[in-house]
């Protein structure tokens, strides 16, 4: 890949990137190297948050370092409540940032984030769009699973996170952003979209299109997958319909931002030999059950 615009492209925006983040980063290397190892461990329930995760970003970080010092977060109230902080997941390499709400039931039992039923469905878009799995990291805007006891089946009932968790949570995401560099990255429902790309931020008006923003070369927004599972069977078809469309945009955003990659892709997958295209360019919730 080296040499090809694609390669020469993601090196620019990690310039650019690198330059914009710099004071930030300098100001939590900051906080971070004033932290002690105690501050590592899983935190005591009975601690009060300090309002920011920004208080236990790590020094030097890296996507292995964050997510070994978000499991001692205490940025806000929501670590009393999870089981445990439910990080991103993916490789460092990937193309693709997939940004969700907070970890459902399943995610905050596995400490993996999209490993239920909403990551099934994500799966089968990301298949149907000729998206590689390997090509996306996935990563929720809250990382603990907000919830409450539900209280005549006693199941454990999601609850959307409000505004002052979300800004708590987000150095975490703004981290992940920064070191993953990502081409695309897609928010999954309200929560993401209004994290990312502000409050006044509607996914209804501007799903499966390309939002310029200073994050990524293209931001798309659409639908939380557990709400095309939560749909009346009547609209169920369509929601699902709507959803895998959304993705496929993002599918077809990728070809088009980087066509020697899928070239490379079709190389791998045929076995016969293609030259690759020297001028590729890149320009560039209402509370219930999430599962
Ligand atoms: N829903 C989300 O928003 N994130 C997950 O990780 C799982 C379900
Ligand atoms: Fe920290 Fe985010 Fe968990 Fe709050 S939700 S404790 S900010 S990781």
């Amino acid at each position: 890949m080296d040499g090809t615009g694609e390669a020469r492209n993601r090196r620019e925006h990690r310039k650019d990137k690198t330059t914009s983040t710099n004071s930030a980063d300098r100001r939590l290397d900051t906080i971070a190297s004033t932290r002690t190892a105690s501050n590592m461990t899983k935190p005591r329930k009975t601690a009060k948050p300090t309002g920011s995760a920004a208080d236990f970003i790590p020094p030097r970080p890296t996507i292995a370092r964050l997510r070994a010092a978000s499991k001692g977060c205490q940025g806000c109230d929501l670590f009393k409540v999870g089981t445990q902080t439910v990080f991103g997941e993916g490789p460092s390499t990937a193309h693709v940032m997939v940004v969700g709400e907070q970890p459902g039931d399943m995610e905050d039992r596995a400490g993996k984030p999209f490993v239920g039923p909403s990551g099934k469905l994500l799966d089968r878009a990301f298949d149907g769009a000729g998206i590689d799995r390997d090509d996306v990291y996935v990563t929720n805007a809250v990382k603990h699973f907000k919830w409450a006891k539900d209280a005549r089946t006693k199941r454990r009932i999601h609850k959307t996170p409000n505004a002052g968790e979300i800004r708590a949570c987000f150095p975490w995401l703004q981290q992940e952003i920064a070191l993953i560099q990502p081409r695309v990255i897609v928010c999954l429902g309200a929560t993401a979209a209004k994290a990312l790309l502000g409050r006044t931020f509607s996914v209804m008006k501007s799903r499966g299109k390309p939002i310029e923003s200073e994050l990524a070369p293209a931001v798309f927004a659409t639908v939380h997958p557990s709400s095309v599972l939560r749909a009346p069977p009547d609209e169920r078809v369509r929601a699902e319909k709507m959803f895998m469309a959304d993705v496929r945009a993002v599918g077809r955003y990728l070809v088009k931002a980087a066509p020697e990659r899928t070239a490379q892709r079709a190389r791998k997958f045929s076995g016969w030999s293609t030259i690759a295209h020297p001028s590729a360019i890149s320009s560039a919730s209402t509370p219930s059950s999430h599962e």
